[in-house]
């Protein structure tokens, strides 16, 4: 595996590898991670993976500082996955402090997780953006697990005509059902075994949703079910339609997405579900 920390290294391998699949993270590698790097491997072509740590994506009193980091870890996983090459830059190698450009998906970035975190999708988007622009990947795969991001994503590259192939893979779960995140070791043990409450909230949600329940009762639901576990802190909870994140009111006529942002103590977790009609 080749390991690149400069642009010019991960541009020189990228000469000779072909069709190249990209899988970006910021790390701590679980696997979720992994598992979008075996569909990226399912292409057939090259495999690159970037691991950083984006500083633009997080807000003033995020927690950039505390993000969990173990690059040695993750190189060896990606490794024994077979990835071809990791870019892993340093930030200076990244961003010129003299950059005055940036890409922002306007409306999808005001909304949801956007409205809680001002900012985060512009760094998001410039980033993954400058990801491409240097690696060139013909394919990249993203996670469902950020539904907004993904929808995003595919939004900026049809918007700006990039020439990569969007693909997304589902959400891994622990056996309990969290979502798996890089963010759950920052969990307290009292925390960790109350966090399983939104995968379930979700479950519910889905049991629902072919009984001609509307979408505001769908989303009391929800909300209710994670507000009786005492160390949930209810950030959002919203129900928009699966394709386009409009908003949706009345009976469940198409497949709707519920989105949930919720923090445990300091940590922020998202999770989500497609729900369908019947
Ligand atoms: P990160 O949070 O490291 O996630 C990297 C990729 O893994 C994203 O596409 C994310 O959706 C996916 N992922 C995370 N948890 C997952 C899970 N449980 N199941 C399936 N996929 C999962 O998302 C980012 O990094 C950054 O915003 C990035 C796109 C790299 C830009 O900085």
């Amino acid at each position: 595996m080749e390991i690149c920390r400069t642009k010019t290294a991960i541009r020189a391998w990228r000469k000779s590898a072909g069709l190249v699949t990209l899988v970006p993270t910021m790390g701590f590698l679980h696997e979720g991670h992994m598992s979008l790097v075996r569909r990226a491997k399912a292409e057939g072509g090259t495999v690159a993976a970037s691991i950083f740590v984006n500083p633009t994506q997080f807000g003033p009193s995020e927690d950039l500082s505390t993000y969990p980091r173990n690059e040695a870890r993750d190189l060896d996983m990606l490794r024994a996955e077979g990835v071809d090459a990791v870019f892993v830059p340093d930030v200076a190698e990244v961003y010129d402090p003299k950059a005055q450009t940036i890409v922002e998906t306007t409306e999808l970035a005001k909304i949801l997780i956007g409205k809680l975190r001002p900012g985060h999708f512009r760094g998001v988007a410039t980033v993954v953006a400058k990801l491409f622009n240097i690696i060139r990947p013909d394919a990249a795969v993203f996670g469902e697990k950020d539904y907004q991001q993904l929808a995003i994503i595919r939004t900026m590259v049809r918007d700006l005509d990039m020439d990569v192939a969007i693909i997304g893979g589902p959400i891994m779960r622990e056996a309990d059902g969290l979502a798996m995140s890089s963010r759950n070791v920052r969990l307290t043990p009292e925390d960790r075994e109350s966090a399983p409450v939104l995968a379930r909230a979700l479950e519910e949600a889905a049991a629902m949703a072919p009984t001609g329940v509307t979408a505001s009762r769908l989303r009391s639901h929800v909300r209710a079910t994670i507000e009786a576990e005492p160390r949930a802190q209810v950030q959002s909870v919203d129900i928009r339609d699966a394709a386009t994140l409009d908003t949706i009111s009345g009976p469940l006529t198409r497949p709707a997405v519920i989105l949930l942002a919720v923090k445990f103590g300091q940590v922020f977790l998202i999770d989500n579900r497609v729900v369908t009609p019947k």
